[in-house]
């Protein structure tokens, strides 16, 4: 099958047919092929690996190496699947779009990775003129608002846009977004009122996380949805699965078989023929002696 010529044509369908789209972030390849199979529309290969996956505090240290490795990992999981075509949009992570040339030369790092669109958090000036330097390149933009986690650090706190004048910046700056450019845009811990109108207001999809269901789009982190993050989650959050009970108890499970001798059993390991194994068992002097030439041999001629 051909790839489609414009491979975030479903953001643009969706906004058209009042489609809800489904966005998972995640950052390696068996998830990938999985979530495709399953159904998911967009792959997003959030910096949230910081969190999630490198176990740091913040996004902060994440780097476009990062991001590059994790993004090339989930193109091959993506064309490993029977979705090939599903979009990846990879996270420009803190610092990779503080000017024009670094957006432009670490956002044709992601596309060469596999991407087929980058996100950038914020709508602030500069923010805009980077988004319409990489459109100028050819890279789509997907904005991202509201909680912007590269930002936790100047936040006094997670939900954005409470008070009328805050909701206020939050439907600007959206406006913003999409005057520059942006093909969808990530609102992130805003209030449900504020989040619906930004999208009845835009053109582009919305993809909400803690924004409300009226948005075009929900997306959540692979870790948080399945459960293997065990730490309390947002209240943003529905947990689909209890992974991380699940995998500790298989983790337990093989320690205490290895430790009980229980573990490999006969089915887990490869047998001689009888014949061969009759031959080794025998107290065979002529093999021995055979190698210990050989061996001598193979010295003789190394220190030659
Ligand atoms: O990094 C990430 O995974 C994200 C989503 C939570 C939107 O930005």
């Amino acid at each position: 099958m051909l790839a489609s010529p414009f491979p975030l044509q479903v953001l643009r369908d969706a906004k058209r047919n009042g489609a809800r789209l489904a966005m998972i972030s995640l950052y390696d390849a068996p998830t990938a092929t999985l979530c495709c199979d399953a159904g998911v529309d967009i792959i997003l290969v959030g910096d949230s690996l910081g969190n999630v996956i490198l176990g740091h505090d913040n996004t902060i240290p994440v780097t476009v190496e990062d991001v590059v490795r994790h993004t090339g990992a989930v193109w091959r999981g993506v064309r490993a699947s029977s979705r090939a075509q599903v979009p990846i949009i990879a996270d420009l992570p803190f610092g990779a779009y503080a000017t024009i040339e670094s957006a432009t030369q670490n956002g044709a790092a992601l596309l060469r990775a596999g991407a087929h669109g980058l996100k950038l958090e914020g709508a602030g000036p500069a923010h805009l003129q980077a988004v319409e330097a990489l459109l100028q390149m050819g890279a789509p933009v997907m904005g991202h608002i509201g909680f912007t986690p590269q930002s936790a650090l100047r936040f006094g706190g997670v939900v954005q846009g409470k008070t009328a004048r805050d909701a206020a910046r939050l439907l600007h700056e959206a406006h913003a977004l999409q005057a520059a450019g942006c093909c969808a845009i990530v609102l992130e811990a805003v209030p449900v009122e504020v989040a619906a109108r930004i999208t009845r207001e835009l053109e582009i999809p919305t993809i909400g996380i803690g924004a409300g269901a009226g948005c075009d789009g929900q997306v959540l982190v692979w870790h948080d949805l399945t459960g293997l993050n065990p730490a309390p989650p947002f209240r943003f959050v529905k947990r689909y699965a209890d992974a991380h009970a699940l995998l500790s108890q298989a983790a337990r499970d093989f320690a205490a078989d290895v430790h009980a001798g229980a573990f490999p059993a006969a089915e887990h390991g490869w047998a001689m023929a009888e014949s061969e194994r009759e031959e080794w068992e025998q107290p065979n002097a002529e093999l021995g002696t055979r190698s210990a030439e050989s061996e001598r041999k193979t010295s003789k001629l190394q220190s030659e």
